[in-house]
């Protein structure tokens, strides 16, 4: 049932790749357009939301940090992010207009189902996308997006991210198609796009040697930091929240333009830190502003393990390592990104002797508040 893999979640990986094309499939009429067939919400009530409010936990939560900043890109909607058990406890502004899209894998998370009541009662239209057909967020939202991950049984979650991340630019492009913003025709270009990524998955997947190498000469490390920007800020999050819950150890993700603000206090001499570089085409100048982020923390004598995408050529003078992934468009970088950082956390829990599918204190859903 492992598929000749030692785990579940070294199998999950690998799955990675088919995660994301089933999720694609089926999501474009002949014309190239998109259509969700399961989104059952009026396409004049879709156009009037101006607001989108994401609600959900853990791994799911960073999903829709990525969604945040693709669907307010493509279809120049205002979206918030809300742990679902900040958003259920606090006094959200939410109404008629706002769409509150609900992200989980197994669709039964306490936290997140009570959120999406929560925001039935307050007017909102709400979608799910999640991973489990007949569970109970789907039946307790106006619609449901679902992702084609397969069961996930690994309690640390992997290509249900992957899926979530695929669903969460289904869902914007189709927002900006409907509503006939700039993005609307770019839309099915991005659409292209997306249908390369399962290809370069695989190929990202058949590089990853050194990073094992990696993981197993780190066993002994103590704490490991995560920087990225814009869609490698959540991707810095999720690297960190894998590394913690797989390896037990203490790990944080920063959003890289915050280090001056404090954490760059942490760093000294051999202090381990993963940056994750946006593809050097990325607009605002972001690819320069990483990199002279790297070179401020080699220079205090961080460890910078780098994740650049091919041809990057810029990063080589201050990365003590650079693991390379294959070169895409600046918003589909995650896809690629978090996969070195998920074989890490594997192989560093692996190396530490740990149990890699069942890790301690956890449950692959939590289905108590
Ligand atoms: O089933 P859900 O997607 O709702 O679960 C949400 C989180 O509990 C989950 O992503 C958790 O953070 C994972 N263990 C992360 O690997």
């Amino acid at each position: 049932e492992r598929g000749g893999y030692a785990t579940f979640m070294e199998k999950e990986i690998n799955d990675q790749p088919h995660a994301v094309a089933d999720t694609l499939l089926g999501r474009t009429d002949e014309s190239g357009a998109l259509v969700l067939d399961e989104v059952r919400i009026s396409e004049e009530q879709l156009r009037a939301v101006d607001k989108i409010t994401v609600v959900a936990c853990g791994t799911a939560a960073y999903a829709g940090m990525v969604a945040k900043y693709a669907i307010e890109h493509w279809a120049r909607i205002p979206v918030e992010v809300a742990l679902a058990h900040e958003f259920r406890y606090a006094d959200p502004v939410v109404d008629e207009r706002t769409l509150v899209v609900s992200i989980s894998q197994s669709g039964e998370t306490m936290d997140t189902l009570m959120a999406v009541k929560h925001a039935r009662e307050l007017g909102a239209v709400t979608v799910s996308i999640c991973n489990t057909h007949g569970s109970t967020i789907p039946r307790e939202s106006d619609a449901v997006l679902y992702t084609h991950a397969g069961p996930e049984i690994a309690v640390a979650s992997t290509k249900a991210f992957l899926a979530q991340i695929t669903a969460a630019y289904i869902l914007g492009l189709y927002l900006a198609q409907l509503r006939g913003g700039s993005y609307a025709e770019d839309a099915q270009a991005v659409m292209r796009d997306l249908a390369d990524m399962p290809a370069k998955i695989q190929d990202l997947l058949g590089r990853m040697d050194r990073v094992k190498e990696m993981a197993e000469f780190m066993a002994d490390t103590r704490s490991v930091l995560f920087l990225g920007r814009n869609v490698g800020y959540p991707v810095a999050m999720e690297g960190a929240l894998k590394l913690k819950e797989l390896a037990y150890i203490h790990a944080e993700g920063f959003a890289a333009g915050e280090l001056k603000h404090g954490p760059i206090a942490l760093i000294d001499a051999g202090q381990p830190v993963f940056v994750i570089v946006p593809s050097p085409d990325t607009p605002h100048d972001l690819h320069k502003k990483v990199v002279s982020n790297i070179q401020e923390i080699r220079a205090r004598g961080a460890r910078t393990l780098v994740i650049a995408h091919d041809g990057d050529e810029d990063v080589e003078p201050f990365a003590s390592e650079v693991i390379r992934i294959p070169a895409c468009p600046p918003m589909l970088a995650p896809l690629l990104a978090i996969v070195p950082l998920q074989v890490f956390a594997l192989q560093l829990s692996t190396a530490k002797g740990l149990d890699v599918d069942q890790p301690r204190n956890l449950a692959k859903s939590v289905t108590v508040e």
